[in-house]
């Protein structure tokens, strides 16, 4: 039993991290013999993308993939931590395979993700839902066969979750959700510390992937004809930084744009980190899409201080502007209301500092404490309702929707290139997304799906837009 433990998952170690090569350990080989897997993803592209590596494991060890979970003789559910909802969410799903497994005594059940990495959840696992196999983390996705191994017989949950991360694996077997664009990790953890989040605990200490291993991987999806890479991390600015080697994200983005894939993405970019050079960069290079994804979170001065996110309204302003001179730019954000202690006026700092950005769409969020981290500590000064705090969502959700309406309404009469993804929830229609990561609805023939295509837009929404193919 290893268990997580939330003060070694604050703590940052300098302890080198080593690069080492995946390797499977030929007992494992073929375990997955006439068995099926099903994994349930929560949250982020970061775990959409871990679980693109579980599958490839599985995989790798004679797994066969089942769409089913009902009929899955595996299931496996990776987590998210973000906020609460999340968590109910996977805590209600293993309430159902409670039921699930005792239909079928033999079902194996494992849990990994963020929230396998949260002392608080692990302790809930151990004493309500003992039908679980085996926990995991996500410092140790790489032993999974073992684990399967060795955790088949059904006798008790074993819970194997390191707090402190250890060597980044290279060369893991992944399972594709697409054959045109496709995930690469850049950068793992996250050392920000804001002090809301729990990605830093559930993540750990910032790691970044030596540049070669990340271009040969680039090199690979060119070759399998991919049409578009996002480089991943919970904050790709800061890729490098922890290397010894004087590269940043500006030279990887330069390196990753020149093997030449028709769409080069990033996500996600925390303002502080953000350098002149990457905008450069950004702004020579075509392939390199002019979509940036830039949190704001607050924008009052006084709660960005108690995010700790070391940025105030003048210099994020500052960089707003200059990120706008990107030839055809689209920028979105993530913002929090209702952290503790915003007021009426906090608030209203937030709306005008949208009001001035205008931006081209935003996820935004009530705030939700999570245990361990040091804003959960300033409960005390919540004196909002939760109907208070629904009230400023709504409230900012309409002034950004109206702006994501003006930006798009902008774009009718003009044609986009469009990356076409598959079949529309709109019936007998296709989608896809423009450069700026605008979403289309359009007619065609399905053989344009992984093409990218000339679409003249029609009619504008707030979250999608509807458009018809360019011959
Ligand atoms: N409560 C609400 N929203 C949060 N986010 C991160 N932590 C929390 C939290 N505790 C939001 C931030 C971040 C996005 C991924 O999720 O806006 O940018
Ligand atoms: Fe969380 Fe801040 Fe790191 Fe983003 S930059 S993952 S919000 S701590």
């Amino acid at each position: 039993m290893n268990l997580p433990n939330l003060n070694d998952a604050r703590k940052r170690s300098n302890k080198e991290v080593k690069r080492i090569d995946y390797k499977l350990n030929n007992s494992y080989k073929n375990i997955g013999t006439n068995k099926t897997y099903h994994v349930k993803t929560y949250g982020c592209q970061m775990n959409e993308h871990d679980t693109e590596n579980i599958e490839g494991l599985l995989d790798n060890v004679g797994f066969t993939k089942c769409d089913d979970m009902e009929k899955a003789d595996l299931v496996i559910l990776n987590t998210c931590s973000i906020r609460e909802n999340a968590h109910n969410k996977a805590f209600g799903m293993l309430g159902r395979l409670k039921h699930l497994k005792e239909e079928r005594p033999n079902l194996i059940i494992g849990v990994c993700g963020c929230m396998a990495q949260e002392e608080v959840v692990v302790n809930e696992i151990l004493a309500k839902y003992r039908h679980v196999n085996f926990v995991f983390g996500t410092h140790n996705l790489f032993d999974l066969p073992r684990l399967i191994y060795e955790n088949m017989d059904n006798s008790k949950t074993k819970i194997d979750v390191f707090s402190i991360e250890g060597d980044l694996v290279e060369g893991l077997p992944v399972r594709r959700t697409n054959t045109f664009k496709a995930y690469v990790n850049i950068i793992y953890g996250c050392d920000k510390f804001c002090t809301y989040c729990i990605v830093p605990y559930t993540r750990g200490k910032q790691r970044s992937r030596r540049m070669e291993d990340i271009l040969n991987e680039v090199r690979k999806l060119k070759e399998d004809n991919y049409m578009e890479v996002t480089l991943l991390g919970q904050n790709v600015n800061a890729y490098g930084k922890d290397l010894d080697e004087g590269y940043d994200l500006a030279d990887l983005l330069e390196k990753v744009s020149e093997i030449g894939l028709p769409r080069v993405r990033f996500i996600t970019s925390h303002p502080w980190d953000f350098t002149d050079r990457m905008i450069e960069v950004i702004k020579e290079h075509k392939n390199i899409m002019p979509y940036i994804h830039l949190p704001l979170q607050s924008g009052s001065d006084k709660i960005l201080k108690l995010m700790g996110r070391r940025y105030n309204r003048e210099s994020y302003k500052e960089l707003f502007n200059k990120l706008k001179e990107i030839d055809g730019v689209s920028i979105t954000t993530d913002i929090i209301v209702g952290f503790p202690g915003e007021t009426e006026e906090d608030f209203n700092d937030t709306l005008d500092m949208v009001n001035y950005c205008k931006y081209d769409g935003a996820f935004t969020f009530i705030y939700s404490p999570r245990v361990g981290t040091p804003a959960a500590k300033l409960m005390e000064k919540d004196s909002l309702t939760m109907e208070e705090k629904e009230q400023r969502l709504y409230k900012l959700n309409e002034i950004i929707n109206n702006y994501s309406l003006e930006s798009n309404k902008k774009m009718e009469g003009k044609t986009y290139k469009v990356l076409v993804e598959g079949d529309s929830i709109k019936e007998n229609e296709l989608f896809g997304y423009t450069e700026t990561s605008k979403l289309v609805n359009f007619k065609g023939n399905r053989d344009f799906i992984g093409k990218i295509v000339d679409v003249k837009i029609c009619e504008a929404k707030s979250f999608s837009l509807d458009g018809e193919i360019v011959e």
